[in-house]
């Protein structure tokens, strides 16, 4: 009888012993954990950092940096080419000439998304190469209608120093080659970032 008690209550001790280690050991098959902002280096206050840039969005010629990869039936009697989508991967720059110093890409989708009027779903990230962003990255995900003035996308998140980002972008076309159907584009970012 003492015996049985006595196994039961080693059981009872071991299976606690178990359940401690357990609970101690956030890499012990843990799916999640709470940390405190300081264990990322997320404690210190945020910045507003302000990015102005050119995009050049060129459509024509031999080498172009946007090209359309799906497009439906109606898409060509469409006004507004409603259906069209295309891949980019547009070179950004610090002044409105091509040749002027690159900062970065604009990689991502664009696609025809309003049967009444030309706007643009606009899904993509900005790929900066440029000083301390080098290697860091912005992804916007908005609604961009060409012919309006100014046009302003959400910027929804990024990485590496813009983890956490978020803010919007503004769009204002600098110049639109109506016989080619190549622009650019002045591009104002305002994020908040650690
Ligand atoms: C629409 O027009 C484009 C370019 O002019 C052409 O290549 C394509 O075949 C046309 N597509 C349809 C579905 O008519
Ligand atoms: C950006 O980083 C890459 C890879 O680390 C490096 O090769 C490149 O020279 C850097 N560019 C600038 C402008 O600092
Ligand atoms: C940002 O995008 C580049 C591609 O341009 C990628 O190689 C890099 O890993 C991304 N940076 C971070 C910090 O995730």
């Amino acid at each position: 009888m003492a015996a049985t008690t006595s196994i039961l209550l080693l059981c009872l001790f071991l299976s606690l012993t178990v359940s401690l280690a357990h609970a101690s050991t956030p890499d012990a098959g843990q799916f999640s954990t709470t940390l405190r902002p300081e264990k990322l280096g997320l404690h210190r206050k945020e910045k507003l950092t302000h990015l102005k840039f050119y995009f050049h969005d060129i459509v024509s010629g031999r080498n172009p940096t946007a090209v359309p990869v799906a497009r439906a039936a109606m898409t060509n009697t469409s006004r507004s080419l409603f259906g069209l989508v295309n891949m980019m991967d547009d070179p950004l720059t610090v002044g409105p000439k091509s040749s002027s110093r690159p900062v970065g890409r604009a990689q991502g989708i664009y696609a025809s998304a309003s049967q009444t009027e030309l706007s643009f779903l606009m899904v993509l990230n900005f790929a900066f190469t440029e000083g301390k962003y080098n290697g860091s990255n912005l992804s916007v995900l908005g609604r961009n209608s060409v012919f309006s003035g100014v046009r302003e996308m959400p910027v929804v998140g990024g990485s590496g120093a813009f983890r956490f980002a978020r803010g919007y972008a503004q769009a204002r076309t600098h110049e639109f080659d109506l016989k080619t159907g190549d622009a650019v584009v002045e591009y104002n970012v305002y994020v908040f970032h650690y």
